[in-house]
């Protein structure tokens, strides 16, 4: 009887070891395989890990409450914890098609802290396509330079006048975009804005003739005559329709026989007497 007895209590002691180890195996394979959460929750990284937690919780965007979906497990149990951008950035697109995205996101916990080194246009492109298309049907020494050449971070704008001088001294260093644009720089575009002063940078003389003589013209802007492109000269005709005599219009090629230059007209003095003639 003793020794059923003693059968009976051996029995039960191997049922209790034979649960323990089945508890705790299951509690191992918990953590092993599903998440270290169970064991190390997520708040107490930041015991160990300061700087990540606080980097993540200033500049993490997105990233922020990802921290156990990027990294299952720890070491020393755990290897391989490290994530490939790849495992979640993998729709189609040009920009997850490029290679080494840790060269721009220095930092998965602060992934729009961007860096950008000197010779990239690439990747640039992979988002925006139309300046390179600029670039490349205007052709420029511009099209030679790399995009970060010009933009050295993210979203950067230097002023031109970081690389060039502008062409008078009384000339604005913001005013270069009213007439060129930056990835087409030799395209001139023509403004409403466009100073008349600016236009004398490079045309003294023109300037200087038409700011010094005392006819109406004087008070006409540049542009408002030389519309629209770079070069163009504008007939009369464009703002004073034929306003004379139809005799006169058809005996007299140019405006300019009797009215002198446009920059600066001499009409009485030049026609008197040829009117006077017409009248006869
Ligand atoms: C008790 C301190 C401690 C806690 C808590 C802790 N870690 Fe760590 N962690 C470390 C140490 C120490 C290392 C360096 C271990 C090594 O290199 O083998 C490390 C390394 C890492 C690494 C780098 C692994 C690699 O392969 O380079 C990651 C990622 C990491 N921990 C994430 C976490 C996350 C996520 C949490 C919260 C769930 C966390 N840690 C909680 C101490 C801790
Ligand atoms: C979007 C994915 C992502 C998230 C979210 C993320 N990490 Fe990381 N973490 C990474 C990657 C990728 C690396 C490797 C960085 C490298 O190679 O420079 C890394 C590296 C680390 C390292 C080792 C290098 C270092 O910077 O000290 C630690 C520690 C770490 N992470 C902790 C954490 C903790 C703690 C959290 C959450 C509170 C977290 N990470 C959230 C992706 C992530
Ligand atoms: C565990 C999944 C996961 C991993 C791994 C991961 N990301 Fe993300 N990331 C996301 C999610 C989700 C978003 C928000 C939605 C989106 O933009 O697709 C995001 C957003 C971003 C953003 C935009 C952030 C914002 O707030 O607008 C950047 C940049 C980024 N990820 C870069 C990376 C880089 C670089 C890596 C590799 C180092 C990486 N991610 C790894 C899940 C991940
Ligand atoms: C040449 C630098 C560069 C490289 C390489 C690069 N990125 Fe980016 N990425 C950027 C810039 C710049 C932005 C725009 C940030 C903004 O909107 O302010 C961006 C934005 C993102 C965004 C958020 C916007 C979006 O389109 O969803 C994600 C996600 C992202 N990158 C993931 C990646 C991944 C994944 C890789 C690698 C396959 C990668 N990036 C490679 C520079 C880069
Ligand atoms: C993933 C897409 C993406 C990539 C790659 C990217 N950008 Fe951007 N970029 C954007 C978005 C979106 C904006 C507008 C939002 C903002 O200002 O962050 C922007 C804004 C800019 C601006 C400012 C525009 C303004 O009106 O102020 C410049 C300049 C710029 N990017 C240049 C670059 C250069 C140079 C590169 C290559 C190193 C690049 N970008 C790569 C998406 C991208
Ligand atoms: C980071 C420097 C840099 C910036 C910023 C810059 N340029 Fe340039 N640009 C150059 C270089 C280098 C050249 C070629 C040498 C030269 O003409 O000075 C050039 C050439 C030019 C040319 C002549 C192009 C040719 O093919 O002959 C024009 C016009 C021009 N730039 C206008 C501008 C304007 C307008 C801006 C502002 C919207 C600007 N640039 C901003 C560097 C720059
Ligand atoms: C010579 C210098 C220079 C180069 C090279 C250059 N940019 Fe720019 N970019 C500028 C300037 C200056 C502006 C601001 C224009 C303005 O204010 O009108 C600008 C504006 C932008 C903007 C804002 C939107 C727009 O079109 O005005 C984006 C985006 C941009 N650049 C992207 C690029 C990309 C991508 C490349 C390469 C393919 C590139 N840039 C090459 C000087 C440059
Ligand atoms: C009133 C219009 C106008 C303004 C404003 C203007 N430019 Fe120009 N720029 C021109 C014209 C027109 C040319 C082309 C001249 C030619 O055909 O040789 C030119 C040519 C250039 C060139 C090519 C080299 C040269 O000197 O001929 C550069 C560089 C340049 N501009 C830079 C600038 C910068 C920088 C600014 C701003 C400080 C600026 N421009 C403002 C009209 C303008
Ligand atoms: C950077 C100097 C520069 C600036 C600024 C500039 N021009 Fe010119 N312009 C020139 C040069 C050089 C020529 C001659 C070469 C050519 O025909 O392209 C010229 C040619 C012209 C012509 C044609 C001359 C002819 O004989 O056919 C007119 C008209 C003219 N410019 C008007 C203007 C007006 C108006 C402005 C202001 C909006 C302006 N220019 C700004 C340099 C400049
Ligand atoms: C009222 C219209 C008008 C205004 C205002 C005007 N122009 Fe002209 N410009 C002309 C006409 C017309 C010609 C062709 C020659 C002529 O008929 O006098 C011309 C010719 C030119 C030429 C070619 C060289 C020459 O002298 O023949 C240049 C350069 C020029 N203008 C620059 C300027 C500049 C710079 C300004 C502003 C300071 C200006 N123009 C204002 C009408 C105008
Ligand atoms: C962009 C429009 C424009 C063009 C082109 C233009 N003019 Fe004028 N012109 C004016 C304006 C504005 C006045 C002043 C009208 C007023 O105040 O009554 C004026 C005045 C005149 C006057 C009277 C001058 C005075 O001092 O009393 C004459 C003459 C004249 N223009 C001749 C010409 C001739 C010739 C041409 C061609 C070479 C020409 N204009 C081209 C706008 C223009
Ligand atoms: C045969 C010489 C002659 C020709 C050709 C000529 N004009 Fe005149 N124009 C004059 C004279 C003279 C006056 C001054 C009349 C007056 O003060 O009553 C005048 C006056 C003007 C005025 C000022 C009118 C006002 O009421 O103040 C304008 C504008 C003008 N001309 C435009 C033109 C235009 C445009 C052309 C060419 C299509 C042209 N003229 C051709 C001789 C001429």
């Amino acid at each position: 009887m003793a020794g059923k007895v003693f059968n009976f209590t051996l029995c039960l002691v191997c049922l209790c070891l034979f649960c323990v180890h089945i508890t705790h195996f299951q509690a191992e394979a918990s953590q092993n395989t599903q998440d270290i959460k169970a064991t190390v929750s997520v708040s107490d990284c930041g015991k160990c890990h300061e700087d990540v937690v606080f980097t993540l919780s200033t500049k993490g965007k997105a990233h922020q409450a990802l921290c156990g979906d990027c990294h299952k497990g720890h070491p020393p149990e755990d290897v391989g914890i490290i994530p490939l951008c790849s495992q979640c950035h993998n729709e189609e697109s040009d920009h997850f098609r490029l290679e080494g995205c840790m060269t721009c996101h220095v930092n998965p916990h602060a992934p729009l802290e961007i860096q950008l080194t000197r010779d990239m246009t690439k990747p640039c492109v992979s988002c925006h396509g139309e300046q390179m298309e600029q670039l490349q049907k205007y052709p420029s020494i511009h099209t030679i330079l790399a995009c970060t050449a010009c933009h050295t971070y993210h979203g950067q704008i230097q002023p031109c006048t970081n690389c060039h001088l502008p062409h008078s001294d009384t000339m604005k260093d913001d005013s270069c975009t009213v007439c060129h644009q930056a990835h087409m720089p030799l395209e001139i575009r023509y403004g409403d804005s466009i100073l008349s002063e600016d236009c004398g940078s490079c045309h003294k003389d023109e300037y200087k003739q038409m700011t010094t003589n005392t006819s109406k013209h004087r008070i006409v802007s540049c542009i408002s005559c030389h519309s629209d492109t770079h070069g163009n000269i504008p007939e009369c005709k464009k703002c004073h329709g034929l306003p004379h005599a139809e005799k006169i219009h058809s005996r007299y090629k140019t405006c300019g026989e009797c009215h002198g230059l446009a920059h600066n007209l001499d009409a009485t003095a030049a026609s008197t007497n040829i009117f006077v003639k017409d009248r006869k």
